[in-house]
């Protein structure tokens, strides 16, 4: 799979998505990650890309020109299957859209700041709008790390056995069942019975039971 990242702070991106699970994708060839400077596609000299909103009011909106350039450069190299803008006014993100996500091969993620984008740009490129949550980030680039760590980690072949994503939380539609390792007692607390008598349907039941039950008592609105 291959995401390009249009933004103003690519510094902001390159730590997140440099490690662990992400750096293995990187490494092993199943992802690649291009950030694109937003200002290398400035309106001047001066790196203009955003300016006031018209009808007045606080905030820089990003220019019509500068993104829509760096967009078009990019589609005329490549076909997109989406092309993303993390805004919190965007459909909340959540563990199907990144499966689904995954099974793409080119994604492109526009990742605001100040007010926004200009709404221009959002009705003749972007096809998806998504936010992560409701709550306001300063831009969208954290935004595209999460989402990017979370489609990157499901992409068939990045994870292996160790890690495989089948039991995550979400994944089945539940939060995930609690998980021990040694020792099997610590601070007076015992790890639960089942998990040491190698009976391995009985711990695939036990599992399913409290992560029913996890769900129930955390998480309700996922029951139904
Ligand atoms: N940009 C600012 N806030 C955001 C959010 N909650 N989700 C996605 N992008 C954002």
């Amino acid at each position: 799979m291959r995401i390009d990242i249009i933004t103003v702070l690519p510094e902001l991106l390159e730590s997140p998505l440099n490690h662990s699970i992400m750096k293995r994708a990187k490494e092993r060839g199943f992802l690649e990650i291009h950030l694109h400077q937003l200002r290398d596609h400035a309106v001047n000299k001066y790196g203009q890309v955003d300016d006031t909103q018209y009808g007045g009011g606080a905030g820089m909106v990003l220019m019509c020109e500068p993104l829509s350039d760096c967009i078009e450069k990019l589609q005329a190299e490549r076909t997109y299957d989406e092309i993303i803008y993390l805004t919190p006014d965007g459909k909340t993100f959540h563990q199907k859209m990144a499966n689904t996500l995954s099974l793409k091969g080119n994604l492109m993620m526009i990742c605001g700041h100040y007010k926004g984008i200009d709404q221009r740009i959002r009705d003749l490129y972007v096809t998806l709008e998504i936010s992560i949550g409701d709550y306001v980030l300063s831009g969208g680039e954290l935004a595209a790390a999460i989402l990017v760590d979370s489609i990157g980690r499901l992409i068939p072949g990045v994870l292996n056995d160790e890690t495989s994503a089948l039991t995550d939380s979400h994944q089945d539609g539940l939060l995930a069942p609690p998980v021990y390792t040694r020792p099997a007692e610590f601070k007076g607390l015992k790890v639960p019975e089942v998990l040491l008598n190698g009976h391995f349907k009985m711990i695939e039941e036990w599992r399913q039971e409290e992560a029913l039950k996890r769900t129930e008592e955390r998480r309700p609105d996922l029951m139904e």
